[in-house]
């Protein structure tokens, strides 16, 4: 029988930015899977996050945790606490990204250019990613089949830039395809069952992507538990050998 990421025993989990849209539905396409046998669900602040709160009080298997990926020591406290009940993880899907908030909106042009705002798209698309590889590393060096996945965009493909704008949204996403792509190497080496991939989901309709989807045909446009059930069916099926790749929310291997 082939190893199954997803499957009994390997069925201990963390989403980061649990709390999003693609986030939240991975935690329940999560929950519905059986070989998931612990779920550790993590945002900036799961005392606000009520549907996570809702589901982790009707589900023993659902705990929450906060992580803001712009705090390292946050990450470690939130490692700790999953050390305190288990030595290992199947599964990291981090969900975290921003393309507009308080601080940014996407740039149109060279004019809107700020490198404070720049800063905070890296800090949170890119830097942030790699601080969370840095910190599960010791729960996925072990002898099972495993997955760190992270919720890139194909925004982020160099090779497939041919509209231009949103330079900080862009460029922030192809940091951390690199900083994942480094990451894969160093697991192959420190943990060679985990393996290490980027995907991009598809656009979906989430607050990441609600000012933006008026031109979207309504078939490109999934749902987010579409979505998730897309890249839960790519993700159940990597081999150790597509470690250090970029896949589309339909398998297909993107360009770089
Ligand atoms: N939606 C799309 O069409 C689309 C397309 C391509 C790629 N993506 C990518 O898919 C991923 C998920 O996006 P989404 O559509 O689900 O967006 P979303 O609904 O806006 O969710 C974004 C998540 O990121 C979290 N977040 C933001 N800053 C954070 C920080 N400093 N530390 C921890 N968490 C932080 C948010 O948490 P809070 O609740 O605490 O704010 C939220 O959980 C992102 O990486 C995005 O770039 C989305």
């Amino acid at each position: 029988m082939t190893e199954a990421v997803f499957g009994s025993p390997a069925g201990q989990v963390l989403v980061v930015g649990a709390s999003g849209g693609i986030g939240l539905a991975f935690v329940r396409g999560l929950l519905a899977l059986p070989g998931v046998e612990r779920l550790y669900a993590a945002c900036r602040q799961p005392e606000q996050a009520i549907e996570l709160q809702a589901m982790s009080q009707q589900d023993q298997r659902l705990q929450l945790l906060t992580i803001d990926l712009t705090d390292d020591t946050s990450i470690a406290q939130a490692v700790a606490e999953i050390q305190s009940t288990t030595d290992r993880l199947h599964c990291v899907i981090n969900c975290v990204g921003v393309l507009h908030d308080e601080t940014v909106q996407p740039e149109k042009s060279l004019r809107q250019i700020d490198g404070d705002r720049m800063l905070h798209y890296f800090q949170v698309n890119s830097i942030g990613a790699v601080l969370l590889a840095k910190q599960v590393q010791p729960l996925l060096k072990h002898n099972q089949l495993s997955v760190l996945a992270t919720i890139s965009a194909k925004v982020g493909s160099i090779g497939d830039n041919a509209l231009g704008g949103w330079y900080g949204y862009r460029a922030s996403k192809a940091a951390l395809n690199m900083l994942m792509k480094t990451t894969a190497i160093e697991y192959q080496r420190t943990c060679p069952k985990a393996i290490v991939a980027v995907f991009h989901p598809g656009t979906t309709a989430t607050a990441l992507s609600a000012p933006f989807q008026r031109n979207v045909p309504p078939e490109k446009l999934f749902t987010p538990e579409k979505t998730v059930d897309y890249l839960l069916d790519v993700m159940g099926q990597l081999k150790p050998t597509d470690s250090g790749e970029f896949f589309s929310w339909n398998g297909d291997r993107l360009p770089w």
